[in-house]
């Protein structure tokens, strides 16, 4: 009985269902830098950096150097991860190759979560930047508002989400060349809000700079806040490498390319984050853009650049979509490899003419789109970040145990230095998992309750059955 729970899938299947199909080898490491760029940079630092603010105070700067180090060891892991098993579940197929098919199967339905919320997330970041846009061209404003702000529906959300089902059902793919325009879009906008707030930095606003201490504690009004609450949150602005691993089997050189990728578009974010953060937190206090739905606008607003301002927010809402669309995409690859698996039904997997999963993607949309239409932003956030730190640690796991397992396997890429930074990226996972809210900590135990009754109902048997 307990066997079948440990049971694994070798690792040569998973290989071999990916090797199919050989691509050509095309791609340096400039193109994955821009792709990890690309896929990471989004609404964690364009929108939660207020809520970081709210829960840290100046502070925020400090969590973002925190969660950028956990996740670039987490990062490293995954590379080394992903160039020994090319598969198209990530997280999910380690795991079933190398930690058995219990544990498969939670990283597999952390992985829903995490994709799911992380596309409700984006879009409602992005609904946070479009819906001033939106009224100023004649939409009503009671439209345009969430739930946050006092409306019903988050229309645009669902709207935005509604538009990349779309593409992707249409079987549109993300575009080497629409993505490296849209990533400097990205970082034109960027670095725009550096230079214009920078010059208005006063050390007065750092003051008192951690204002919530450091650990994760319960404020007056019940919200949870301190330097580690607000790096649980703003882990997820770090997050979308593993964009970069998909494209491993079209790397020229990926021993070094991947790493150079992966490890390049990680130091590039947190340098970027951080110059982001410090302009931010020295232009305004930070009790003024905290929680705001577009705080690096209102921040340019507040200081008298009404211009730049609306510049920024017409590239968040041009460049958001990409991250939609990298993550919608994603959710479908991890719903395919689990009912291939015989996991999930595999009528959910059917994949149309167009070469989409239409209906696991049509699924999802819905999905998430009601919960992008009346859920905050923080709320949901916090619950891809739980399902994402889940899968994370289960890959720095699946690392250490192959290393001792079959030490001798060929590695196209070695994380260097593994029995530290393994440990190091097990360990503050775990950490920032309990930093964040108490109540998110519940509704993950909760879905996973779920998960562990699909599995003892369904899922089990379907994936004997599939052997
Ligand atoms: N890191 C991605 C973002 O911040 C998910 O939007």
């Amino acid at each position: 009985m307990a066997g079948g729970l440990m049971r694994l899938k070798p690792v040569e299947e998973s290989q071999a269902a990916s090797g199919a199909s050989k691509l050509n080898a095309t791609l340096s490491w400039p193109h994955l830098v821009a792709l990890g760029v690309g896929a990471i940079v989004g609404t964690g630092i364009l929108t939660l950096i207020g809520v970081g603010a709210d829960r840290a105070g100046p502070a925020v700067i400090l969590s973002f150097v925190i969660a950028g180090g956990i996740c670039a060891c987490a990062a490293l892991a995954y590379a080394e991860m992903a160039t020994m098993m090319p598969a198209s579940g990530a997280a999910y197929s380690y795991s079933y190759a190398v930690l058995g098919e219990i544990v498969a199967w939670i990283v597999g339905w952390s992985l829903i979560l995490e994709y799911s919320l992380v596309v409700s997330t984006v879009a409602v970041g992005w609904s946070g930047y479009a819906a001033p846009l939106l009224t100023s061209i004649g939409f009503p404003v009671a439209l345009t508002q969430g739930p946050e702000l006092g409306g019903l529906v988050n229309v645009p959300a669902v709207g935005i989400i509604a538009v990349v089902a779309g593409l992707l059902i249409f079987g549109t793919r993300e575009s080497a060349t629409l993505n490296a325009v849209l990533v400097v879009v990205k970082m034109i906008a960027l670095a725009v809000f550096v230079f214009v707030a920078l010059p208005y930095f006063d050390a007065a606003n750092l003051e008192p700079f951690s204002p919530y201490g450091f650990a994760k504690s319960v404020g007056a009004d019940g919200i949870e806040r301190g330097v580690m609450a607000a790096a649980a949150i703003i882990f997820f602005a770090f997050y979308g490498f593993d964009a970069i691993s998909t494209a491993a089997e079209e790397t020229k050189n990926p021993g070094r390319d991947l790493a150079i990728g992966i490890v390049g578009s990680m130091i590039a974010c947190i340098a970027i984050y951080m110059l982001v953060a410090v302009a931010a937190v020295g232009a305004l206090s930070y009790t003024e853009f905290g929680n705001s739905p577009e705080p690096l606008a209102l921040i340019l607003r507040q200081l008298g650049q009404p211009g730049f301002a609306t510049f920024l927010a017409i590239s968040a809402v041009i460049a958001l979509p990409t991250v939609l669309l990298a993550f919608l995409f994603g959710q479908s690859r991890i719903f395919f490899t689990m009912a291939r698996d015989g996991m999930l039904p595999r009528s959910l997997a059917t994949i149309s003419s167009r070469g989409s999963p239409v209906r696991i993607t049509i699924f999802t949309a819905i999905l998430v789109a009601i919960i992008a239409g009346v859920l905050p932003i923080d709320q949901i956030a916090a619950l891809a970040n739980a399902g994402t730190l889940a899968a994370f640690i289960a890959v720095s796991l699946c690392m250490l145990v192959l290393r001792r397992r079959a030490p001798n396997a060929e590695r196209r890429f070695r994380t260097p230095l593994a029995w530290v930074v393994g440990p190091v990226a097990i360990l503050g996972c775990l950490y920032l998992f309990f930093s964040l809210p108490t109540q998110t900590q519940f509704w993950f135990l909760l879905w996973n309750v779920a998960g562990v009754l699909v599995y003892f109902g369904y899922s089990r048997r379907n994936a004997a059955a599939a052997e």
